[in-house]
């Protein structure tokens, strides 16, 4: 393992004890169990409890790099990587719900396992304990900066929601754009990547144009992020070999590929127009929609969208061991497929 690797496992551990920490408090009498949500959510407790149940923590990850490359003390931004793990993880229970999902990391979501009202309180706690979280900067840093931080934070919250408001209404569009579909997925995912980058680098004390071209790193490298999620959706071994049940093709998802696949009017867009596509069509659907070029235009931009974060993560001039760690988890991202 390398330097760079090894303060990534250093922050990573750092991190989970922070997530922990913020919500230790909770597990008292009566509330075992609105605690044990949020446990088995995070993936601490519960079957299959361990590192696939907890997800990658990619975002608060990236945040405490973004403050690493400007600055010794990257544990004073723990609380707000708490934050954005927080977020991202309330999201995910909302949006369970929303896309009607019985799993998630392999295993039942909270609403499947709790009932869909308890679903619905679990995300809420999570979204304000994140806030929370956010405002216990204020023990290392001067009210001002936390007030900055949180509006960010929240900004987000908000954009994100609006991302999620238009995916929820391309379901029932036949066709969208691919104008339409990276507005959209600049609110789903992209923007709280930018937060994360952007909130590293502020509570490094960086000056507002360092800030701008980590912001701009994060919402590119939040953007490929997407792109290449949605080619796992399609060409990933689950959707593939594993499960074809859960494959984007099945579900009908409008993803980067399919789009493509639909404005090239060929076999794949005719068999796509003629209704629901079933488990068995999946891998001749798949092999189609990549014979006709598709797999390849969009490994290309997710590509050229990596080449973007990394051009703006240059340009923010990291420092260190962090900013080798940055680079380095940037390729990694875009090589997911691989
Ligand atoms: C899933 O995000 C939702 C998307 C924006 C694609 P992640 O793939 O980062 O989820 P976990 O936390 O690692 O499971
Ligand atoms: C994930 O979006 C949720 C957010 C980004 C808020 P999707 O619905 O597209 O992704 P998965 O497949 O459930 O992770
Ligand atoms: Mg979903
Ligand atoms: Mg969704």
């Amino acid at each position: 393992m390398d330097d760079a690797e090894n303060l990534i496992q250093t922050i990573r551990k750092a991190l989970e004890e922070e997530l922990h920490s913020q919500l230790a408090n909770l597990a008292y009498p009566p509330y075992e169990t609105y605690h044990e949500m949020l446990a088995y959510h995070m993936g601490w407790v519960g079957e299959g409890a361990g590192e696939k149940a907890t997800g990658k923590r990619i975002r608060p990850i990236i945040l405490l790099l973004c403050t690493a490359a400007s600055c010794e003390e990257w544990k004073k931004s723990l609380p707000a990587a708490a934050a954005v793990e927080f977020v991202h993880n309330f999201s995910l229970i909302h949006d369970d719900i929303e896309d009607n999902s019985h799993y998630r990391r392999g295993r039942l979501t909270v609403w499947a396992k709790w009932g869909l009202a308890q679903g619905v309180n679990a995300g809420d706690a999570l979204f304000t304990i994140s806030h929370l979280a956010m405002l216990s900067l204020s023990h290392s840093f001067p009210a001002e900066m936390v007030l900055q931080a949180t509006n960010l934070l929240l900004q987000t919250c908000l954009q994100l929601t609006q991302g999620q408001f238009l995916d929820i209404s391309f379901e029932s569009r036949p066709e969208i754009s691919l104008d339409e579909y990276l507005t959209m997925i600049e609110g789903k995912t992209a923007a709280l990547f930018a937060a994360c980058a952007q909130l590293g680098s502020l509570l490094a004390n960086d000056q507002a144009s360092r800030q701008k071209h980590y912001m701009e790193f994060g919402k590119a490298l939040g953007l490929a992020f997407q792109v290449v999620d949605d080619l796992l959706g399609i060409w990933g071994d689950e959707a593939l070999i594993g499960k074809s049940t859960s494959s984007d093709l099945v579900s009908g998802k409008k993803t980067y590929p399919v789009i493509l696949g639909l404005q090239s009017d060929r076999a794949f867009a005719k068999r796509w127009r003629q209704g629901s596509i079933k488990p068995e069509e999946v891998l001749s659907l798949a092999r189609q929609l990549e014979e006709e070029g598709i797999r390849a235009a969009t490994e290309a931009e997710a590509h050229r969208l990596t080449q973007r974060a990394l051009s703006e993560l240059s340009a923010a001039q990291p420092a260190g061991l962090a900013a080798q760690a940055l680079i380095a988890l940037t390729h990694k991202m875009s090589q997911r497929i691989q």
